[in-house]
């Protein structure tokens, strides 16, 4: 388990990472999000004793970093895959790790295998491509068998294959028992692979859920009715403070109620309806709701929301 207790950093004048109090859970893929510059890779950074806490504690088994005795076999981490000496085979670079760690020499080739890049092993890593330089750093993350896992924008870079295989290894990771925290901007992928969701902005916690608690709680989750008469309930749905938004097939999109808000309303004004469905919000959506205030490096806005031109967004 990782906890972080009032974690802090600052950088002079800056808070980078603000009071943080939460704890990453073992048994599940807790996905780490928060706009460019949240502070995530630092908060990962002080997690494996790299940067110092301004004030607080990062801990993993309830121990800061530096208190543990055989660190790679308690914390695995890709942090940098670059962070390898490109004149290095792989298999030399794992080896080179493994001995001074204390973690047997046999484990190197498990690992190797485990990443899939057994035909290149023997080859310098700096002849690497990305992907194969993401397996190698995955493969130095295990190579200790730890319990805790924490990987920084993994599949940054990734074929659509690549992807696929770290979601199983992680999803794989967790189901064995460990704690895996991985950080992403990618959130369909998130939805994917992470069960819990730590949200930060600023350097402040904004949400630490359940990934479907995460989603439900979005005020974009709408319900989809449609009606032969659908202008004259739509002006019921808004006289009942619900807010809607006309699709091009006819089909109203209603936001501020629930499916059974919208069917009372119907009902209540005697209005047939021939269909009534949830439209979940996307993670996504989600996401940029929660975030929206605490983006520091924001482009300009090229969509206007799909609520204010009328337009919906499936
Ligand atoms: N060594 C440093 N000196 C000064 N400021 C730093 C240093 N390292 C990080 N920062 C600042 O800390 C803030 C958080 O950076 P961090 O890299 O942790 O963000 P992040 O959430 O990982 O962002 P990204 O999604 O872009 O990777 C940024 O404003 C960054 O400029
Ligand atoms: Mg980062």
């Amino acid at each position: 388990m990782i906890a972080l207790r009032g974690l802090t950093k600052r950088y002079g004048a800056k808070v980078v990472v603000d009071r943080l109090d939460m704890e990453v859970a073992p048994g599940r893929v807790t996905g780490f999000l928060g706009p460019n510059g949240a502070g995530k890779s630092t908060t990962m950074r002080m997690v494996l004793g790299l940067d110092h806490p301004s004030a607080g504690a990062a801990l993993i088994g309830g121990r800061p970093y530096a208190a543990l005795r055989h660190p790679m076999r308690e914390v695995g981490a890709l942090l940098d895959a670059r962070a390898v000496h490109p004149g290095r085979t792989a298999r030399n670079h794992l080896r080179a790790l493994a001995r001074s760690n204390g973690i047997p020499a046999r484990r190197v080739d498990e690992v190797i295998d485990t990443v899939g890049l057994a035909d290149a092993a023997g080859r310098r890593a700096g002849t690497f491509s990305l992907g194969m330089g993401q397996r190698l750093g995955i493969a130095a993350a295990l190579l200790g068998d730890p319990e805790v896992l924490m990987f920084d924008e993994p599949v940054n870079g990734l074929d659509p294959d690549g992807v696929r295989w770290i979601r199983g290894l992680m999803r794989g990771l967790a189901a064995e028992g460990r704690t895996v925290f991985v950080s992403s901007h990618l959130m369909s992928e998130m939805q994917h692979t992470a069960d819990h969701l730590v949200v930060i902005g600023r350097g402040r916690l904004i949400a630490d859920a359940p990934i479907g608690e995460v989603i439900r709680r979005s005020s974009l989750n709408a319900v989809r009715v449609r009606s032969p008469h659908a202008e004259d309930l739509a002006g019921h749905l808004v006289r009942a403070g619900m807010h809607v938004v006309r699709e091009d097939t006819g089909g109203l999109i209603v936001t501020g109620g629930t499916m059974a808000d919208v069917g009372g309303a119907a009902h209540a004004a005697g209005i047939r309806v021939d269909e009534l469905s949830p439209r979940t919000a996307s993670l996504e959506q989600a996401y940029l709701e929660l975030t929206a205030s605490s983006v520091e490096y924001a482009a300009p806005a090229a969509e206007p929301a799909a609520a204010a031109t009328g337009r919906a967004r499936r």
